[in-house]
């Protein structure tokens, strides 16, 4: 083990501290962390930790989810820069026109938003589990957002209900393009191909499987295939060739890498810890209508 792994190991003993890390992450900050997942895993376990701190090994969303939940325990992002770029497509003015345009319709957000957003939104929800969300609210109509491609995909898996899109997007996963997909099964014609739901409607309508990261961990555990073709950001694939050897693991294109997933270093880690770095804050009247639509989220997964 490290020095540091060990430090940061002692600290979070010393501090009752619990350190949650989504998937996208560096790789070494799988030895220090508790939880390694998606959004909503990540997000789960944010809402029943009995920790003191929460450092959040993952971008600005989610810490700040995480302090929505936890009021009044301190929540730690380790580099602030992390930021969320397609959840900073939407800020509240522009979804309040947006409301507007469309008016008395449910709004769905993707937790990729800030807690300005879901705190005028319905329901929130993830990448895992979206269509569950969507249709939880028996409504022929609904307005999504940010991400445009994820709200695509539900209405086109469930079929019954028009879902109107904020035109959003994530710029790591718009980077695949079909002919990647394509060149990729020619090259690889035994391959499965997993796509993540934030890839463009012409990519995740040739995959095999779409799903989150850890639907696309899962899936691809569990399938009898041997070599895959993982369309989403690198850190998947990192992961899946760690923990299964036996299979091979393919990034669709060369750097499909989200930059602000990719900050944080155990030495950030460490800091943060030490020095209590950077506590995240959220005003208390904008948390509380946020936390009705996270709360609502968490109650329809479970
Ligand atoms: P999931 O963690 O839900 O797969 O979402 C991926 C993502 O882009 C997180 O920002
Ligand atoms: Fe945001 Fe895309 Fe990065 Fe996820 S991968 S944090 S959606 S910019």
């Amino acid at each position: 083990m490290n020095a540091l792994t060990e430090k940061i190991r002692e600290l979070k003993a010393k501090k009752n501290a619990v350190i949650l890390a989504h998937c996208y992450q560096n790789i070494e900050i799988d030895e220090v962390a508790d939880f390694v997942g998606d959004s909503l895993y990540l997000s789960q376990q944010a809402a029943k930790t009995d920790a003191d701190i929460i450092v959040f090994a993952g971008v600005f969303f989610m810490a700040q989810t995480a302090k929505i939940l936890n009021p009044n325990k301190k929540v730690l992002l380790p580099r602030m820069e992390s930021g969320c770029l397609m959840a900073d497509m939407i800020d509240y003015k522009q979804l309040i026109d947006f409301k507007a345009q469309h008016p008395n319709i449910p709004t769905v957000c993707y937790i990729n938003s800030t807690a300005e957003v879901k705190s005028e939104c319905d329901i929130c929800c993830t990448s895992s589990n979206a269509v569950r969300i969507v249709e939880s609210l028996h409504a022929p109509e609904i307005l999504f957002l940010p991400d445009t491609y994820l709200g695509k995909w539900t209405e086109k898996v469930l079929r019954n209900v028009k879902v109107i899109t904020y035109p959003g997007f994530c710029p790591t996963h718009l980077r695949i393009k079909p002919e990647d997909v394509t060149e990729a099964r020619k090259k690889y014609p035994e391959a499965e191909v997993l796509a993540h739901p934030e890839c463009h409607q012409s990519v995740t309508e040739l995959a095999d499987y779409v799903g989150s990261t850890t639907g696309i961990m899962k899936y691809a555990a569990e399938s009898s295939a041997k070599q895959f073709i993982i369309a989403t950001e690198k850190g998947v694939v990192d992961r899946l060739k760690r923990d299964y050897k036996d299979k091979e693991f393919i990034l669709i294109k060369d750097n499909i890498v989200c930059p602000n997933m990719k900050w944080n270093t155990l030495e950030d880690i460490y800091n943060a810890l030490e020095y209590e770095q950077y506590e995240i804050t959220v005003d208390e009247n904008i948390a509380h209508k946020a936390l009705k639509c996270i709360d609502r989220m968490l109650e329809v997964s479970k």
